[in-house]
């Protein structure tokens, strides 16, 4: 194992929680039913995307010009962007700031694999934009997860070859961009969406670089 590519969003702080907020907010506003179990259908899913899904969901798709979609989208960012300004290193979620030393103490090479274009100034706030070797930009992709164009761009960026990879996430698209990237799966919380990973904890504080060593271990001998 040689690196380590990790989401953003409900893995390293739990940001899945304020993109949730906001887009019941949104959602509110158009008169279309939200809940958190329709919310993990949008998780590691781009700002488009998601509301696409939203406005489908609620059968409003055609209803909608680009131009007014577009002012949902910057709309939903606005409401995001005030949940985000309070964000300081405490938001690290439990264990990842321990990982991340351990990793770095085993010169695993640690990146960034988020979807969101809020990314870099999210590590900003929590003052790990320089424990990242690489943070792909999801901008230059063509396609999102679970496609595995992010995750491969990570690796290839890192110069590590995919096999030698281990990806965590807490989204079932994620997982699936992870799988297909050829790596090594971690899924962090949510089981059911957690079915497709090689290894998953049920929380961030259960993660270490031992339980990811061994687990990538075990599966390079299968
Ligand atoms: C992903 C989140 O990491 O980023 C999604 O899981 C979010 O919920 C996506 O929609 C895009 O984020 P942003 O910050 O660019 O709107
Ligand atoms: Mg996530």
């Amino acid at each position: 194992m040689k690196a380590v590519i990790f989401d953003l969003d409900g893995v390293i702080t739990d940001t899945a929680e304020l993109h949730f907020l906001a887009w019941k907010r949104i959602a509110e506003q158009l008169h279309i039913p939200f809940d958190r179990d329709f919310n993990e259908r949008l998780k590691g899913i781009s700002r488009e995307e998601s509301l696409e899904r939203i406005l489908d969901h609620g059968g409003l798709s055609a209803t909608y010009s680009k131009s007014a979609k577009r002012d949902l989208l910057v709309m939903k960012n606005q409401y995001y962007q005030k949940l985000i300004d309070n964000i300081t290193p405490r938001d690290l979620l439990p264990g990842i700031g321990r990982l991340l030393c351990e990793l770095e103490k085993e010169r695993i090479k640690i990146a960034l694999a988020s979807a969101s274009r809020n990314a870099p100034s999210i590590l900003k706030r929590l003052d790990l934009i320089n424990v990242f070797d690489v943070i792909v930009d999801p901008a230059s992709l063509k396609k999102g997860k679970p496609d595995p164009e992010i995750f491969l761009a990570a690796a290839g960026h890192l110069g590590v070859s995919p096999v030698d990879c281990a990806g965590i996430e807490d989204a079932e698209a994620g997982i699936a961009s992870i799988k297909s990237a050829g790596m090594f799966a971690v899924g962090v919380g949510n089981e059911r969406a957690m079915h497709e990973a090689d290894l998953s904890v049920r929380q961030t504080s259960d993660l270490s670089f031992d339980l990811l060593y061994e687990g990538w271990k075990r599966r390079m001998e299968r």
